[in-house]
């Protein structure tokens, strides 16, 4: 999606901003560009094309300003090309303005300008944002720092949908103004100067200190000082809060990518996601929940609710969930849920799950959620993210930034923070039908297996060679299995561009099985005991019909009927689905560098989706 970076202080502002975007750049984007204060006026710069095509751009070394605001583009309304690229200014290049998310009405305020004078040069939603802010500058009589903000905010309160915006005017060299609504946009603080970034990551390594926007507030910026407003231009006060990620974590750190050296952190992931939550001889803890047996006792339905990998965690804890404390948990994709009238009442507990905590559509859902009288827990991997602001509690995992587009460490560590939650509820309902203390004792050692089961997956390397030309896979599990069997082919699909397909493995036979022909590589994941026998005699069905067979298990079985065995270490069953995830992401991973793909930043794909 979209990024946004921002510079206020002292230094030249154009290398700042371009670094930035460049740290941006695993959100997805098609075009870049940059807009700054000269001595002479508002200078922009932008182009179609990766990040660093802006260093070839005549002028760009000679831009002296020390303030502005850069962008890459990810295609919503036009083609990406270079008018449609941001900056964006207004008629008269009084304004500069970069806008990440989806102006609704914009058809609307583009007829309504264009009767008022205004030409509009691109396709984009986002032009209709600096013209309508000079519409309203050009009605202030006194053209003073108020005036500009009042002008920003007349504009937004025109605006439908989604934003974050930063916006620059030459009649004031010394400030810029960014506001945001349901869109993500972070501010962090220096001695002098200011860094605005879509995400933390991007600006860590200039400062720990961020301050958060809510929806529609405004912040007013110079070199020293951050000035804060409301919706109606209140002033309203903000404190920093520190953010503890380790700078160096969001850099390479030796890996070939970001995507394999978020696999291998996946053991440190899970022992700072556990932290000290649990122990084996006390309760588990969630001092942010507090909830107390009555009230865990009045649920009727418990709701997860969030899209893709996180969804996939989510499917996991359903079958946690219900074991350990006889709910009834039903999951959801954010983007059905919103719009299907769910039955919620004020005894359904709904959990929404996102990495990022800024994507659009599981946010609406939890707001959808709240209307309706439900309790909701945000679960997010980012302090500060929008969702924590808007669910009635939040919990964190520790994965720290995940940089790479497809999901591993965040999955892992949402699937554990889950299973942590199933033992706090079940503590609390004071549940005894499953053995806790065992499940405890497993968590405890899970890291140290999760670094077994990496070293061991270093094989898998060999099976993706052999397949990487395939066309067809399809990975197939039951029971908890199937979640596993679902994540599995969304990783493979998503960076290797392999078609690939994931079924319960008793539905086959319902149609799928037609698929099936000789040379098609099929996926079986085994490690629920009961239901093993069962998945053996439909992986049969699929080797009689000529598929070529990799399966990871952590069960005793006749290897000799498969083409490839996979042996992971063996664990309770609620936690297996995170030791036999970490060699079907290896395996989609060294498919995709087999092909020559860009494994980090897979084709049509974004990290961060703030858009619906
Ligand atoms: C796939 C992947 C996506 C995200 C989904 C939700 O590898 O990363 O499917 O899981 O876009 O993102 P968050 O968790 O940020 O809400």
């Amino acid at each position: 999606m979209c990024g946004i970076v921002g510079y206020i202080g002292t230094q030249k502002a154009s290398p700042i901003l371009i670094n930035g975007l460049i740290r941006l750049e695993y959100r997805g984007y098609d075009s870049a560009g940059i807009s700054t204060i000269e001595k002479d006026g508002l200078s922009v710069m932008k182009d179609q094309g990766r990040v660093k095509n802006l260093y070839n751009l005549k002028g760009i070394d000679n831009l002296e300003g020390t303030i502005g605001i850069a962008h890459t583009r990810w295609a919503t309304h036009g083609k990406p090309s270079q008018i449609n690229s941001h900056p964006h200014m207004d008629n008269s290049k009084t304004f500069s303005v970069v806008h990440n998310g989806i102006i609704e009405n914009y058809n609307e305020l583009r007829d309504f300008l264009n009767n008022n004078g205004y030409t509009f040069y691109s396709q984009t939603d986002t032009e209709v944002i600096p013209n309508l802010v000079h519409y309203y500058y050009k009605k202030e009589t006194n053209k003073d720092e108020l005036a500009f903000l009042r002008a920003v905010k007349n504009a937004c309160s025109d605006l439908k949908g989604s934003f974050a915006i930063e916006i620059i005017c030459k009649d004031f060299p010394n400030n810029m103004i960014v506001v945001r609504k349901d869109s993500p946009l972070v501010i962090g603080k220096n001695e002098e100067e200011n860094y605005i970034s879509s995400d933390i990551p991007a600006i860590l390594s200039f400062t720990r200190n961020f301050y958060f926007l809510n929806d529609l507030e405004y912040a007013f910026l110079s070199r020293t000082d951050v000035k804060f407003y409301d919706s109606e231009l209140n002033a309203i006060h903000k404190e920093t809060k520190n953010i503890e990620w380790d700078a160096a974590s969001s850099e390479k750190d030796g890996y070939e990518d970001f995507m394999l050296k978020e696999i291998y952190e996946q053991p440190t992931a899970i022992r700072e996601t556990i932290g000290a939550r649990l122990s084996e001889n006390t309760k588990c803890e969630f001092e942010e929940l507090n909830f107390s047996k009555e009230y865990l006792q009045s649920i009727n339905k418990i709701y997860i609710v969030a899209c893709g990998t996180a969804m996939h965690a989510g499917l996991v804890a359903k079958h946690t969930l219900e074991k350990l404390c006889k709910i009834s948990t039903e999951v959801d994709i954010a983007s059905e849920f919103r719009y299907r009238d769910p039955l919620i009442d004020e005894k359904t507990l709904c959990i929404f799950i996102s990495q990022s905590g800024e994507t659009a559509d599981t946010i609406a859902a939890l707001k959808l959620s709240k209307q309706k009288g439900a309790k909701t827990i945000a679960i997010s991997n980012v302090i500060g993210s929008s969702i924590t602001r808007e669910a009635d509690y939040s919990i964190y995992t520790h994965a720290g930034p995940e940089i790479a587009v497809a999901s591993t460490k965040a999955y892992t560590s949402q699937v554990i923070l889950l299973t942590i939650l199933a033992i706090y509820f079940a503590e609390t309902l004071e549940m005894t039908q499953i053995d806790i203390d065992t499940l405890k004792k497993d968590i405890l050692q899970l890291p140290k297996k999760v670094e077994d089961t990496l070293k061991i997956s270093e094989n898998i390397k060999e099976f993706a060679k052999k397949v990487y030309q395939e066309k067809d896979v399809f990975f197939l599990g039951r029971g908890i299995d199937e979640t596993v069997a679902k994540e599995g082919s969304l990783k493979l699909k998503e960076i290797s561009y392999i078609h690939s397909e994931s079924y319960a493995a008793g539905e086959l036979k319902h149609g799928p099985i037609a698929l099936i022909e000789k040379g098609v590589t099929v996926i079986g994941i085994m490690t629920d005991k009961k239901l093993i026998e069962k998945t053996i005699s439909n992986i049969q069905e699929v080797i009689t019909r000529g598929a070529k067979t990799l399966i990871i298990t952590n069960q005793n079985i006749d290897d000799k009927m498969f083409d490839e065995v996979f042996h992971i270490p063996f664990t309770n069953i609620f936690l297996s689905p995170i030791l036999s995830i970490i060699p079907l992401q290896l395996f989609s991973y060294y498919i995709s560098k087999e092909k020559g793909l860009d494994v980090d930043k897979p084709r049509n794909l974004a990290k961060s989706v703030t858009v619906e």
